[in-house]
């Protein structure tokens, strides 16, 4: 996609423990500058006051360094997106009330984007690496807050399939880290373990779930026992199967997630698969997809990685389409720590 006015919108992101500003040349990104917060690896898992807080130190220099690496000064900007919603609150009050105090100051519009549809449309941002699926496709987005599956008819219209009743499937890695005493965030820690581990040496229960949905918290607790039960008897369990045990467990949370992806392609007649979403990161998950996909005559699209967490470029190239929509926000909106996808 590309137009004879060039057109550089600036997005933010700052639902969670990330802040992240990205430049977008239409459809291509210039800069897509990302903040960790190592303050939350103290307490194993994000704690909101404290993503509040490193949020306000972290957009300016942020924002900034995005600018700078885009090569443009704020004055050449057509347009500012910025996540609204769903989100921590304190963390979603920084980026919004940046961006759209920035867009004043500027005169241009903001454009208040789901941080969901963001996850999906990174699909789309004009990159060698990946090509952008054709409508309608399946989107698996699998996060640490968010576990969703999504037919997408168009860029303006997601259908949820299926979706998590209670935790995510990244909340699912990164709790059965913190059980296994390993560093927030889990999932990587596990994905690297698991890689010299029996996926098949521990079986544990799968919940039974109406229709498309997911549920992890049974996952959780299961696990907790099982541990909690073993070092009981053998107070180095974990240390002496620790590779194991995250084998185990990554692999009944990647079927959970697969049994259902097949069934909502099998439903819809849909062969066109995104993922989307922090855990589509994970080694494991990529291969069994990919080897779904191969006795299922799927097409897969997975973005690269910096596309796939959370980045200010997806939350940009949502922009790009408000932008050619000409579905500016007002400075009246208000950030949303709930807000469903098809809302
Ligand atoms: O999309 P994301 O960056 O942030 C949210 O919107 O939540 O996802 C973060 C989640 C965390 O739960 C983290 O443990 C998980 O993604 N994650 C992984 C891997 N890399 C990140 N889970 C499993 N395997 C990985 N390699
Ligand atoms: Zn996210």
């Amino acid at each position: 996609m590309n137009s004879d006015n060039p057109i550089y919108i600036l997005g933010i992101e700052s639902s969670c423990d990330d802040t992240s500003a990205a430049v977008l040349h239409n459809d291509k990104i210039l800069a897509n500058i990302v903040a960790g917060q190592e303050v939350h690896r103290l307490y194993g898992g994000v704690v909101p006051e404290l993503a509040s807080r490193a949020h306000q130190q972290h957009i300016v220099p942020v924002v900034d360094k995005a600018l700078k690496q885009a090569g443009i000064k704020p004055g050449d900007l057509h347009g500012i997106a910025y996540t609204q919603g769903p989100g921590l609150l304190g963390s979603l009050l920084v980026g919004s009330s940046f961006a759209k105090s920035l867009g004043l100051a500027l005169g241009i519009p903001v454009f208040p984007i789901h941080h969901l549809k963001a996850h999906v449309l990174a699909h789309f941002i004009a990159d060698p690496d990946m090509s952008p699926p054709p409508f309608p496709f399946i989107c698996l987005t699998v996060s640490g807050g968010h576990t969703q599956l999504l037919k997408v008819a168009d860029h303006n219209t997601f259908e949820i399939l299926g979706e998590t009743t209670d935790d995510a499937a990244g909340e699912a890695f990164d709790k059965a880290a913190k059980i296994l005493g390993l560093p927030y965030p889990g999932g990587p820690e596990i994905d690297k373990l698991a890689q010299n581990g029996d996926p098949k040496k521990f079986t544990f229960s799968k919940p039974k779930v109406p229709g498309l949905d997911f549920s992890f918290s049974g996952l959780k607790t299961g696990f907790r026992n099982f541990v909690e039960k073993n070092q009981r008897s053998d107070p180095e369990f974990i240390r002496e199967n620790i590779n194991d045990l995250c084998a185990s467990l990554q692999h009944t949370i990647i079927e959970m997630l697969m049994e259902q992806l097949v069934v909502a392609s099998t439903q819809t007649g849909i062969r066109h698969i995104a993922l989307a979403g922090g855990v589509s990161a994970n080694s494991s998950l990529r291969k069994i997809l990919q080897a779904t996909a191969r006795e299922k005559d799927w097409v897969t699209y997975i973005p690269p990685l910096q596309y796939c967490t959370d980045n200010g470029a997806m939350i940009a190239i949502a922009g790009w389409f408000a932008y050619q929509d000409s579905s500016a926000g007002k400075s009246s909106d208000a950030a949303r720590a709930r807000w469903a996808i098809n809302e």
